[in-house]
Formats: C-alpha cells, sequence, structure tokens
C-alpha cells in the first residue's frame, strides 16, 4: 500500500486492477490512477523482500503502467480535448504534460537506481514521486476529467478504441 493510500485511508486489498473502458471518460483514467497505485504498492513490498528478479518484475510493471498512463493521455485524450476547446498552450493540458515531463525524469533517475541495485534509494525516489503523482491526480480527478467528459462525449467511442490498442494483454 502506498503512503497515500495510507493516508487517505484505503483499505488494504479493497481494490482490483480493472481498465473499465465502457464506464467512460473519468471512471477509466480515473480507474487507471487505482492501478497506478497498486503496481506502485507491489513495488514497495517487493523492495522489502530485496528479492532482485521481483524488483526488477515489479519495477517493470511500475514504470510501464505509469508511461503507459502517461501516454494514453497525451497522445489519445490530450489532442482530443485541446482540438474541442481550443485550450492548447497555457491550459490544462499543457500543465498536465509539464507534470508527467518531470515525473518521467524521476522515474529515470529511479531506473539509474535500479540497475545499481540501491533500493534504499529507489524507495526514497518512489515517496517524492508518490508525492508528485498525489498533486497530478488530484487536479485531473477534479477538474481536468469531469470538465472532458462533457466536452469529449461525442467523441468517446472513437478515444476508446485507440485505448483499447494499449490496455490489450501482453
Ligand atoms: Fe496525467
Ligand atoms: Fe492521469
Amino acid at each position: 500500500m502506498s503512503l497515500f493510500g495510507k493516508m487517505f485511508g484505503e483499505k488494504e486489498g479493497a481494490e482490483e486492477r480493472s481498465y473499465p473502458l465502457d464506464a467512460g471518460l473519468v471512471a477509466f483514467f480515473t480507474q487507471d490512477h487505482r492501478n497506478c497505485d497498486l503496481d506502485w504498492t507491489d513495488l514497495e513490498s517487493s523492495l522489502e523482500s530485496g528479492e532482485k528478479d521481483l524488483i526488477i518484475a515489479k519495477w517493470k510493471a511500475f514504470d510501464g503502467g505509469l508511461r503507459r498512463h502517461f501516454d494514453m493521455e497525451e497522445k489519445e485524450f490530450f489532442p482530443q480535448f485541446e482540438q474541442v476547446t481550443g485550450m492548447t498552450n497555457g491550459g490544462p493540458t499543457f500543465v498536465m504534460k509539464m507534470e508527467h515531463t518531470q515525473m518521467r525524469g524521476v522515474l529515470d533517475q529511479m531506473q539509474v537506481l535500479v540497475d545499481d541495485g540501491n533500493y534504499e534509494e529507489v524507495r526514497n525516489q518512489g515517496d517524492t514521486l508518490l508525492m508528485l503523482i498525489q498533486q497530478h491526480n488530484v487536479k485531473e480527478e477534479g477538474m481536468l476529467y469531469p470538465m472532458s467528459e462533457q466536452h469529449l462525449s461525442g467523441k468517446w467511442d472513437q478515444i476508446k478504441a485507440k485505448l483499447e490498442t494499449y490496455i490489450k494483454p501482453e
């Protein structure tokens, strides 16, 4: 369980990963935030175990899942929002993309630490990253997603078809 999971009183084991595309934009992207939180929880547990192979597997899942989330937003969702609303530079998606860049930078640093086997520092950087993720997700879930669901209701089927290609099992 993540630091923020504990802070916000989530129940341990109460959640599962899922991809509710049919439930709409808010439901899908909000649930994918939870999916990424679960990946972090798994990584955190593996770091405590100290088992190298397990840590590497859980790291790949967490890193890949978060980068995929950013890609789904930046390539399939944000351009549609920008087209429909005309809000581009300086708008909400512009700010979100800057934050993604910052978080990808932390992932890059964590990759080096994982490669070096410096698991204590992976955990510390992970706590920093989780704080950035939490602040970011609050903005998306509180404002951008609900606003977008309204604006993009007519385009959701089209966006959904693209998103399906990201979440197909490997
Ligand atoms: Fe985002
Ligand atoms: Fe997001």
